[in-house]
């Protein structure tokens, strides 16, 4: 009876070559090996689980390739009292990327294993383990060369062997690339391939400073945000069409006058308030070794040190006078700080001196000074005048020398259609008054001890404070 289904399947199933080389047919008792072709035919016909049961019953300790995976393999041995849900009853299966020999009845080195005609997995997602949950992340190394592979244009990859996913990692330095097989400083990698390497196709012989490009646009949280790229801790040779980057030792930055790396700030081409400084390392928002003088600094080709503006010769290097341009703070108001919104442009539009600070009180002061904003100040009090001090006139004044017409908090009456002379305050007591002069009026103290006399108009002690 065996040997007949055994004849009935091997027509059926002849093209499976590991039928070939195994045991002759007229074999009268099968012996492990084509119980398992046996088997291993009939589960290929019908439901696997009822006939996988049914053997293991008869030889409970038979191993049986699966039919359709070849990382798949019944082991009789082993019954699951609570069946995994990715998996059938005796059913095991490889860790990934092993798979199961029929040589020595267990999994081995997908290398050295021979799957004929059973389905050979190199996806991690296509093993039952790999995607138990309905859901898989495993990467595919489908196509891919053997080595690490780059995910996604960025620094994390996985280590692909003959097309199986056999690591994942990133490369641990951010400023690397997986690239040619291991972690490459982005300089050594073409800016096509996401690093910073540029081409020299075209370009005359010469020493070059790395462009302001794009490269570093997806690392811009990596200490670029502006993408300035890597203008002050490198450069690169161009020579014959062919590139060599230098990367500038510790301690000294790219100076384009002398073509090499030296100690000491240097200046960029496109910026009068940024430079290179060796001793800045990579801070937010800036790329290593680029500094920024603090507003309204400049950086001075002469000194090689931040200056006051007035100083600085900026030539063709680009020159901010508004704060808010400075990259410090472009930065620290990107999410919508309050650089803007206080508006403090305009020192841009006004002369030099003390101005109204219009975004606050009256008291409240900005500076201007070669169209920069120099200074924000409050007016204090005039500790002679006991009052609290506005901008009038290009400076802090005291309210009653302010004219009423000319602000609300003025408190200087208008002297028109009055004679020349003094005048009562009406709204100070007597130790003051003011002056009419030809329309002009002028606020005056009176000299301590003495108070203002109505009936006299002048100032005099031991008299009588009262409103006329
Ligand atoms: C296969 O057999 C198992 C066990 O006898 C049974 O639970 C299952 O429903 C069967 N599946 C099919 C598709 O017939
Ligand atoms: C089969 O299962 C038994 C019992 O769990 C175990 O000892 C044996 O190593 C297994 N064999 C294989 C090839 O998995
Ligand atoms: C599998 O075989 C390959 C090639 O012989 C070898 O490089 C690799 O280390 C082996 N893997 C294991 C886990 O032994
Ligand atoms: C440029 O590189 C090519 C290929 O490496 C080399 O054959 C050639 O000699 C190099 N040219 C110069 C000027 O170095
Ligand atoms: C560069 O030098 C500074 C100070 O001398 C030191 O703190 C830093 O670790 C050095 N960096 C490298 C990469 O050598
Ligand atoms: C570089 O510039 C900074 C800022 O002005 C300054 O403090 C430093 O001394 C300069 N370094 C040299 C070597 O001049
Ligand atoms: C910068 O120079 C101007 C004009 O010489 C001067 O008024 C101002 O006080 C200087 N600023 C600083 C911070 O030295
Ligand atoms: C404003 O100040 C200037 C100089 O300080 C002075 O000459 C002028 O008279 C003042 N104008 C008024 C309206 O007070």
């Amino acid at each position: 009876m065996k040997v007949l289904v055994l004849s009935i399947v091997l027509c059926c199933v002849s093209a499976g070559a590991f039928l070939v080389q195994t045991q002759p047919l007229h074999q009268s008792t099968p012996g492990q090996q084509s119980l398992q072709i046996l088997t291993k035919t009939l589960l290929s016909l019908t439901n696997h689980s009822a006939v996988v049961e049914e053997i293991c019953r008869v030889y409970p300790t038979l191993i049986i390739p699966h039919p359709g995976e070849c990382q798949l393999y019944y082991n009789c041995s082993l019954t699951y009292t609570s069946v995994p849900a990715h998996l059938e009853q005796h059913m095991v299966e490889c860790n990934y990327p092993d798979l199961f020999s029929e040589k020595t009845n267990q999994c081995e080195n997908f290398t050295d294993v021979c799957c004929g005609a059973r389905t050979e997995f190199k996806d991690k997602c296509s093993y039952r383990h790999g995607n138990q949950n309905g859901y898989c992340h495993f990467k595919s190394c489908i196509g891919d060369p053997d080595g690490m592979v780059q995910i996604f244009n960025f620094h994390n990859f996985k280590i692909c062997f003959k097309e199986r996913l056999v690591g994942e990692g990133h490369c641990k330095i951010w400023f690397e690339l997986p690239y040619n097989g291991k972690c490459t400083s982005r300089l050594d990698i073409p800016i096509s391939k996401g690093g910073l390497m540029p081409s020299c196709n075209g370009k005359t012989d010469g020493i070059y400073r790395f462009d302001h490009s794009s490269a570093l646009q997806y690392a811009m949280d990596y200490g670029d945000y502006f993408h300035i790229g890597r203008v002050c801790d490198a450069y690169y040779k161009c020579l014959g069409g062919n590139i060599t980057v230098v990367k500038c030792e510790n301690g000294t930055v790219f100076h384009i006058d002398s073509g090499t790396c030296k100690p000491g700030n240097s200046s960029l081409p496109n910026s009068c308030q940024l430079y290179c400084n060796p001793q800045k390392t990579n801070v937010h928002p800036f790329p290593v070794n680029v500094a920024e003088c603090p507003y309204p600094l400049q950086f001075s080709e002469t000194t090689g040190r931040c200056e006051n503006f007035t100083e600085v010769t900026c030539g063709t290097r680009k020159e901010e006078k508004y704060i808010c341009n400075y990259w410090e703070s472009l930065f620290y108001n990107r999410h919508g700080g309050n650089c803007d919104t206080r508006n403090i442009r305009d020192c841009l539009y006004l002369p030099n001196g003390v101005h109204r600070d219009p975004r606050r009180s009256p008291s409240s002061f900005i500076r201007c000074y070669g169209n920069r904003l120099v200074e924000e100040g409050k007016c204090t009090i005039d500790s002679v005048w006991g009052t609290q001090t506005f901008i009038y006139n290009g400076t802090c004044t005291q309210r009653f020398a302010i004219p009423t017409s000319g602000a609300d908090y003025g408190l200087l009456p208008s002297c028109s259609a009055k004679p020349d002379g003094n005048y009562q305050f009406r709204t100070r007591p007597c130790d003051a008054y003011y002056r009419c002069e030809g329309g002009r009026a002028t606020s005056v103290k009176c000299p301590e001890h003495t108070l203002f006399d109505v009936t006299r108009r002048t100032c005099a002690s031991n008299v009588a404070c009262y409103r006329a």
